[in-house]
């Protein structure tokens, strides 16, 4: 029998919770799900991918979040290597809008162009609709209360300034 293997890859920076939304989607349909804090080199980031990867322990740990979860950093090249490497034949993105559609859909032609990669978007909770890693990043920097968009973990994290310092 084939187990299904998934990859949910991202920034992560920070994590939110339209991001464990979907892992918590994700991990309900695969054998076993990796979610992977890639580097973007399209974007400044705000947390180092070490502490973004702690964060990223720490929320999924204390959620609700069942099943056969690994949590993980690649910084090594392609992701759809990743993907490869642990026989995952699925990334798995969050769709929001028709904005993400149109940015996620070039990545997922590519990857399957790479690697035979298939690209699965979910629908997250309206209610995370609105909810991005940028958001939190600039609403934090301005001092201002985060906690109703990031998982608690991470709310405490921005809580004490430690990533301002
Ligand atoms: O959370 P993000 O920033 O939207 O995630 C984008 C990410 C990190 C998944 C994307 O930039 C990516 O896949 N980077 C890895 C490099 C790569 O494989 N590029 C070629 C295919 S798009």
């Amino acid at each position: 029998m084939s187990s299904r293997i998934a990859v949910v890859p991202g920034s992560f920076d920070p994590p939110t919770l339209g991001h464990l939304d979907v892992i918590r989607r994700a991990a309900s349909l695969y054998d076993q799900l990796h979610v992977l804090v890639v580097h973007n080199p399209g974007k400044e980031a705000m947390l180092p991918i070490a502490q973004r990867l702690t964060l990223l322990e720490r929320s999924i740990a204390e959620s609700d979040i069942e099943g056969d979860v690994v949590i993980a950093a690649w910084s090594m090249g392609l992701l759809v290597d990743y993907a490869t490497d642990v026989g995952a034949g699925v990334l798995v993105k969050g769709i929001r809008s028709q904005v993400d559609v149109a940015y996620e859909t070039p990545m997922a032609i590519v990857n399957r162009h790479l690697a035979h990669v298939e690209t699965v978007f979910l629908l997250p909770d309206p209610a995370h609709a609105l909810v991005s890693s940028s958001l939190v990043r600039q609403v934090s920097a301005l001092g201002g209360d985060v906690s109703p968009f990031v998982p608690p973990a991470v709310a405490r994290f921005l809580d004490t300034g430690a990533q301002r310092a």
